[in-house]
């Protein structure tokens, strides 16, 4: 693997503990932390981190940790990728900013071009550009309340859509993303999501049992929008059961309500296609995306049908720092990586390598209630054995015994009870392989096994 992650500087691909974790100077810098930074902002782990580079993270000690977490889904093309970081050098020496709406720049509009390409259907659309993911969900419903002339937006359970205040309405859970922040905006409408592993539902009895509350709660012809994320994020990797997004799109038709997929966590190879709605050939109206979009910098974007990407009034969009130059410069090169390193097919082979390590763990542990995810994008829901009774205390010991063994994993759900891995997609089979296998000694030392 390590050929497709040619370029001069690529960090040994390799796990590598040098000190206890953390180390030393994490120690020291984390005491820096604490004096200087909010304790409002989260940490998973404890150590800071020197380089990073294709599937691991160095830390200042010295310590390589294999990353299955890729900075919550964003560097899907390897941390520093070679051809990213050429592309950024490059623009960055031409220039920094000027502002797209001032003094506009190719760069911008190639970003648009690829998104139309890219991005399901093969209909006009056009895009608008962003800084982070909350807030291309938010000018994605000003856009669909232009073009409807409607207020509603229906959302789901377990959904998470940001942290901006539009966005903590749209987002399900309370702790720790909305406690204590409200008032929150109103004409937000929750519905009950298709949840394979706790509702046993079909995807068309789900969809029935959601849109159903729409029609008689919210009203059909009120809902300017319902925003979906075709595989819940931070909701637990929740993967819909089949037919529940092609019927909740269908229904967005016949009611002129405008079908929004946030792909902002699983866009961009991530589940082992483009977008996540290409699985069931599913074309949103409007498309959320950032995170992998541009390899670590940070931009987003709203993607969506020509005419209604049109209805907004000139300058209703937009923003000082959306579709930075920088941040476009590092998306052309990170989509061109995609294409060239076929990332989408290297996300189905980390789910064929990962799916049955982590079925067999599920058979021999007895704590892993559900394994699910799609590509590169998989997780374990822990619960206690025999039961569906989530377990955020076990998940949290397993997460943190990787930690101390140098892999880093995540945790989500709404119970708090998913492991989940996000590895860059450029990760080495071997590596991959030994972040399994440390995977599986830490359930083996935390249960007793
Ligand atoms: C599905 C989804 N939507 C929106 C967001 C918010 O993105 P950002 O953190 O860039 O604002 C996230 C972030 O995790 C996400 O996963």
């Amino acid at each position: 693997m390590t050929d497709l992650l040619a370029g001069p500087e690529i960090l040994p691909q390799e796990r590598r503990l040098v000190t206890e974790l953390p180390g030393p100077r994490s120690r020291a810098l984390m005491e820096r932390r604490m004096a200087a930074v909010s304790s409002g902002v989260g940490g998973t782990l404890p150590v800071f981190v020197e380089r990073a580079g294709g599937g691991v993270v160095v830390d200042v000690d010295g310590n390589s940790l294999i990353d299955l977490g890729s900075g919550i889904a964003v560097v899907s093309v390897g941390n520093a990728a070679p051809k990213v970081v050429t592309a950024v050098q490059e623009q960055v020496a031409a220039f920094t900013h000027t502002c797209f709406m001032v003094t506009p720049y190719e760069g911008y509009v190639a970003v648009c071009e690829e998104l139309a390409r890219v991005t399901p259907g093969d209909h006009a659309k056009k895009s608008a550009l962003f800084n982070s993911g909350a807030e291309a969900v938010e000018n994605a419903v000003k856009i669909a309340r232009h073009a409807t002339g409607r207020q509603a937006v229906v959302v789901f359970d377990h959904g998470y859509h940001g942290r901006t205040n539009l966005t903590m309405a749209l987002t399900a859970k309370n702790m720790p993303y909305k406690h204590g922040f409200g008032p929150f905006a109103p004409e937000v409408y929750r519905v009950p999501m298709s949840y394979p592993f706790r509702d046993g539902l079909s995807g068309a009895e789900a969809a029935s049992r959601a849109l159903a509350l729409v029609e008689s709660q919210v009203g059909a012809a009120n809902v300017a929008a319902v925003l979906i994320e075709p595989i819940q994020g931070e909701g637990g990797f929740v993967v819909p059961a089949r037919g529940f997004l092609p019927a909740v799109a269908e229904w967005c038709r016949q009611a002129g309500a405008v079908f929004v997929a946030d792909e902002i966590q699983t866009g961009f190879c991530r589940t082992g296609d483009w977008f996540a709605c290409d699985a069931e050939g599913v074309v949103p109206d409007l498309i959320t995306t950032a995170k992998g979009i541009a390899g670590g910098l940070p931009l987003a974007a709203v993607t969506g049908r020509a005419g209604m990407m049109d209805a907004v009034h000139t300058g209703g969009l937009g923003g000082t720092y959306g579709g930075n130059p920088v941040a476009c410069a590092a998306a052309l090169a990170s989509i061109e990586t995609m294409r060239e390193l076929d990332l989408a097919g290297a996300a189905r082979a980390i789910e064929a390598t990962m799916v049955p390590r982590l079925r067999a763990l599920q058979e021999r542990s007895g704590v892993i209630g559900d394994v699910r995810g799609r590509g590169a994008m998989i997780a374990v829901e822990i619960v206690r054995p025999g039961t569906t009774e989530p377990d955020a205390d076990l998940t949290g010991r397993i997460a943190r015994a990787c930690h101390a063994q140098g892999v880093v994993v995540l945790t989500a759900g709404t119970f708090g009870n998913v492991l989940r891995f996000l590895p860059p997609l450029v990760i080495g089979q071997e590596l991959l392989t030994e972040a399994l296998d440390v995977l599986d000694a830490a359930f083996t030392e935390v249960l007793g096994l």
